[in-house]
């Protein structure tokens, strides 16, 4: 059990895992495929130059396979945390779902970015909700200064979203864990050793993530079954 005293700050990372209970297939689960193409080869800004058309479908794919699912146990429990500790929780996520959100949870910051968000690729309008079909679009949006559409999504290779605020958060949480993460994708996979030493370290997952030495602690099993008894607050 993690002990929450008064004066803790609470920073919680999470990855795909903590949506596989809910339906949502992790990265590597797939073995990193779509179709034929390894998930780097559509989710880049280089898949985008060459064909937008094929970023669009598998996005699309994507939108509809998160449309469908609903919040686990591990979400609820995450947005519970969020109702008893306030401002004293920073939740940040990889995923690009919105369950965190379904479950009720209020402050999300989504470093990669929303599936059911889009923006131009050219012009600086800010993302916006966007939930049209989930069908791949037969001719690519385009933005009204002439850009063309594209998922609001952080691809290999741009940076992510609100690193400022996320440092921020680091910086004065005292315990961090980390959710359903493999640990080898930068740059969450070094926010545990860059608060190792300040704050108590754990890591929630049925497998030992790629970074596992720099954790206190790890509670082997499903997000699911191990968040909701988790958290002891004072
Ligand atoms: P991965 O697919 O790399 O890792 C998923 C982790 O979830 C693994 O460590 C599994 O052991 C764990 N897992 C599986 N089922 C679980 C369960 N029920 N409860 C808890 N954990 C479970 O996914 P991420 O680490 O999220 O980036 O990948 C990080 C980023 O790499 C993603 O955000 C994505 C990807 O490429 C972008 O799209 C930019």
């Amino acid at each position: 059990m993690i002990h929450i005293g008064r004066q803790d700050r609470v920073f919680i990372l999470t990855g795909s895992g903590v949506s596989a209970e809910s339906g949502i297939p992790t990265f590597r689960g797939v073995g990193g495929m779509w179709r034929n193409y390894r998930i780097e080869e559509v989710a880049s800004p280089h898949a985008w130059a060459r064909d937008p058309r094929l970023v669009w479908d598998f996005y699309s794919m994507r939108r509809s396979v998160a449309a469908a699912a609903k919040p686990n146990p591990a979400h609820l429990a995450l947005a519970e945390l969020e109702s008893k500790l306030a401002d004293r929780l920073f939740l940040c996520t990889q995923n690009v779902d919105n369950l965190h959100e379904q479950a009720r949870s209020i402050n999300v910051l989504h470093m990669h970015g929303e599936l059911f968000k889009s923006r131009c690729d050219s012009c600086r309008r800010p993302p916006f909700p966007d939930h049209r079909g989930y069908e791949a679009p037969a001719e690519i949006p385009r933005c009204e200064c002439g850009g063309r559409i594209r998922p609001h999504i952080c691809w290999f290779g741009e940076v992510p979203y609100e690193m400022d605020r996320i440092f921020a958060a680091l910086n004065h949480c005292t315990v961090f864990a980390a959710v359903g993460t493999s640990g080898v994708v930068e740059p969450a996979a070094s926010f545990v050793a860059h608060v190792r030493g300040r704050a108590r370290t754990y890591y929630v997952g049925p497998e030992e993530p790629a970074n596992a030495s720099e954790f206190d602690q790890c509670y082997r099993g499903e997000a699911g079954k191990i968040l909701p008894a988790l958290f002891a607050i004072e």
